[in-house]
């Protein structure tokens, strides 16, 4: 990751592209009634993925996920937003940095939760890596 913990919550604006928009449920939380970090995961996942899908024009797997904080909780019932930017583009790998970024219904304000690298691999119809430019 590129940012210090304590730089994450300084952006000021997302970085990269808006690849999804969700809302926070109430079957997305744990025993105490709080979002569950698995569930943000899983939602940067599928942003960072579908990025990278359009990119290799196909297929791709999650190859590795970069060290992560959470600055913030995700109340239910907040709007999250997944922004995704390319990093760095490989033989058949594609590194992404996905920010979650909550935003506030009553003010617009947009408040960050975390970042995290997300590296993908495309892989062909029998999950082998395969090159993204062929
Ligand atoms: C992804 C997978 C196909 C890669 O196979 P592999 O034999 O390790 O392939 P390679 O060693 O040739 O690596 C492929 C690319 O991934 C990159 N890579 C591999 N491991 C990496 C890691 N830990 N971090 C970052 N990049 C990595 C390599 O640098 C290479 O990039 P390049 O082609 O752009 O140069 C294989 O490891 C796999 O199937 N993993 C499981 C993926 C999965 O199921 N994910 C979901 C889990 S629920």
């Amino acid at each position: 990751m590129s940012h210090s913990y304590n730089e994450i919550d300084e952006t000021p604006l997302p970085t990269g592209e808006l690849a999804l928009q969700t809302v926070a449920m109430p079957h997305s939380t744990n025993s105490q009634g709080d979002i569950y970090a698995g569930w943000l995961l899983s939602q940067m996942d599928i942003a960072g993925s579908t990025v990278a899908q359009e990119y290799a024009h196909g297929r791709v797997t999650t190859v590795a996920v970069g060290s992560m904080a959470f600055l913030r909780p995700v109340p239910v019932g907040s709007q999250v937003r997944c922004y995704v930017e390319l990093l760095e583009i490989g033989r058949s790998s594609i590194k992404t940095r996905v920010e979650v970024w909550l935003k506030q219904v009553s003010s617009n304000e947009l408040m960050k939760v975390t970042e995290g690298e997300f590296v993908y691999v495309a892989i062909d119809e029998n999950g082998r890596t395969r090159s993204i430019k062929d």
